[in-house]
């Protein structure tokens, strides 16, 4: 039998259908999520084995997209060694303690199988339960820098001052701070993917904070350390990040089997610049105007995309809290029903 579509458009080779999945598929736009969810923190959530694998495969029911994404987040395996992370609604993770001083370092240690077992035990419930579709789930971790930002800044940003002052002031400590975040990034991974996870996916999300200059200089290495890392699992890699346009070739010169394409590059022009499948890119808003405006903006996504084959159709980042369910399955039908990258 042959591999799922999503499986193999990573791997640049010819499916049945376009494959489609959103990142953030698993969340507020599902009302079946805000049911399930409650008001608890989603580190809660995220520690309860089938409460998160249930919201997991929330999304796999309603879309039919063709990856399940876990739920979980960035700053899980943090938050499990005791760094002292929250996640608050409608802003993101805090941090109790930033990153400051060196002494920090010992706050960073390795990750154990016993820290992230709640993890491991949610990718196991959620493949046993897509295996019957064969539908593949996709594991994930933050990327260097993207975690680095979250636990020097101390909350979400928009400046990356603090962290950018860390890396320009004392570029030893920056460098020994992404040095343990390869780890556990690496020890995140393999476990997600031992447990049955088939793709990783590393968000970068704010690599696009960076000139080029500073992502060659601090981020670049210990991207490439971390999908070096988990190269010998067979297992595919996507690397995305926002805003990356002036960054995407060296970006995929870390090593990713996929590169994600944010909306803000023609996913043609992306695809050159990677040289490599995509992943990829229609604009969170246009999904916002209802499903007619949706499938007009997907249709303008597989317009760029062509008939190359490694193209997988996701938003150019994540769904947004607003967006009407509709409007995401008008746009995997539309993606399936018409979609021609690498449709033989
Ligand atoms: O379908 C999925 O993609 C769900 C799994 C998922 C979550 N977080 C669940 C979540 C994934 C892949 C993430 C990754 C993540 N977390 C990233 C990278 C992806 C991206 O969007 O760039 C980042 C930067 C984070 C950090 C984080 N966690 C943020 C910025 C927020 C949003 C805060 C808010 O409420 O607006 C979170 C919380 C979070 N993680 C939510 C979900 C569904 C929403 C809060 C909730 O439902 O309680």
């Amino acid at each position: 039998m042959s591999e799922p579509v999503f499986l193999r458009a990573c791997r640049g080779q010819s499916v049945e259908h376009v494959p489609v999945w959103f990142m953030r598929q698993a969340g507020r736009s599902l009302p079946e999520y805000r049911a399930l969810r409650g008001t608890g923190s989603i580190l809660e959530a995220i520690a309860d084995p089938a409460l998160a694998a249930e919201i997991t495969l929330q999304p796999v029911r309603r879309y039919g997209v063709d990856a399940a994404i876990l739920f979980s987040d960035i700053v899980v395996p943090y938050h499990a060694i005791g760094f002292g992370v929250d996640v608050v609604p409608g802003r993101g993770p805090v941090i109790e303690r930033p990153f400051a001083t060196r002494a920090d370092l010992a706050r960073l240690r390795e990750l154990s199988d016993a820290d992230v077992i709640h993890v491991s035990e949610t990718v196991r419930l959620v493949v046993a339960e897509l295996a019957r579709n064969d539908v593949p789930l996709i594991g994930f971790a933050g990327a260097p820098f993207t975690v680095a930002s979250y636990l020097v800044e101390g909350a979400p940003t928009r400046v990356f001052g603090v962290v950018k002052s860390m890396m320009h002031a004392d570029p030893a400590l920056f460098d020994a701070l992404m040095e343990r975040l390869v780890h556990i990034s690496i020890g995140f991974l393999r476990r997600q993917v031992a447990a049955g996870a088939r793709a990783v996916q590393l968000f970068d999300s704010w690599a696009g904070a960076l000139t080029r200059d500073e992502y060659q200089r601090f981020a670049l290495e210990p991207t490439r350390r971390v999908l070096a890392g988990v190269a010998d699992l067979g297992v595919p890699t996507i690397l995305f990040g926002v805003g990356t346009g002036e960054l995407l070739d060296l970006m995929a010169s870390s090593g990713p089997d996929v590169m994600g394409i944010d909306w803000h590059v023609d996913l043609d022009a992306g695809r050159r610049r990677v040289g490599r499948p995509v992943q990829g890119n229609l604009d969170p808003a246009r999904c916002l105007g209802g499903p007619a405006g949706a499938v007009e903006a997907a249709r303008e996504v597989l317009a760029r995309a062509g008939h190359e084959a490694g193209h997988i159709f996701n938003l150019g980042h994540g769904v947004l809290p607003q967006t009407d369910p509709a409007s995401l399955e008008a746009v995997v039908r539309v993606v399936h029903d018409e979609g021609l990258a690498g449709v033989s």
